[in-house]
């Protein structure tokens, strides 16, 4: 019996913090390293859809994932340059690369053509 409370302890421990996770997760993002070239990025549309590692590729699951910039800088180092992160034709990781893979698959997907992310205002 003692044994099943504390599986349950542990359990709600584990999903008080999943939730308190989740809220973190932002509505909306706006990308503007480069200031000619900001996209307004639906967050909450793809957290939705995907687990927040599919994008969020080196987060430990702990608290906030970081911001590409933070590894992913203008020109590459251990990891790749800043504009491969989002348009990388491969990767499910870049904005582009998912969304020519789920298109490949003939899956719903989002735009791989330039004016549609980079919205001229
Ligand atoms: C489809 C890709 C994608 C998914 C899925 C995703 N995110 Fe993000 N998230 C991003 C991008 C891109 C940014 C902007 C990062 C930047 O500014 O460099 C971001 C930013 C954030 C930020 C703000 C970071 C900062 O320092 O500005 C938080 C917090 C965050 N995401 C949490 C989450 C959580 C929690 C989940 C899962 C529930 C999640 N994200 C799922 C792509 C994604
Ligand atoms: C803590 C550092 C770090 C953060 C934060 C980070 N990356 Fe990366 N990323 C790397 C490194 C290192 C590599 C190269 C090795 C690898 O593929 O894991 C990489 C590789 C990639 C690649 C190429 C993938 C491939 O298959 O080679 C893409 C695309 C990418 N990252 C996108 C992102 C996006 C988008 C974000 C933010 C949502 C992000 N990264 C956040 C370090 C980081
Ligand atoms: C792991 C896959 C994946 C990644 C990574 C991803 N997307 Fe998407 N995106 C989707 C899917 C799926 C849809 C269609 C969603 C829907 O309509 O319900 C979509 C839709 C969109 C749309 C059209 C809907 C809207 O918000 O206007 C835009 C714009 C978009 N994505 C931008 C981005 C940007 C910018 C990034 C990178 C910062 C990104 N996406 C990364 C899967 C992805
Ligand atoms: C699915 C969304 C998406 C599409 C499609 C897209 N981009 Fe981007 N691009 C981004 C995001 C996100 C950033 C990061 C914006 C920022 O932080 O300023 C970016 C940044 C850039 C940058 C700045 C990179 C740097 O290192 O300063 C250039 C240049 C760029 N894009 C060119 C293009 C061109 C050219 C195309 C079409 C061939 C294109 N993009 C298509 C999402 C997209």
């Amino acid at each position: 019996m003692k044994k099943v409370v504390s599986i349950a302890i542990a359990l709600a421990f584990v999903l008080g913090v999943t939730m308190v996770m989740a809220a973190t997760a932002p509505e909306k993002v706006t990308l503007k390293a480069n200031p000619k070239k900001v996209v307004e990025f639906n967050h909450k549309l793809h957290s939705d859809q995907f687990k927040c590692e599919v994008c969020h590729h080196t987060w430990d699951k702990k608290g906030e994932p970081q911001a590409c910039l933070t590894c992913h800088k203008k020109k590459a180092g251990d990891a790749p340059k800043y504009f491969k992160a989002f348009h990388d034709r491969k990767s499910n990781h870049s904005c582009v690369g998912c969304h020519k893979n789920l298109a490949k698959d003939g899956k719903k997907t989002g735009p791989t053509k330039c004016a549609k992310c980079h919205v001229k205002k």
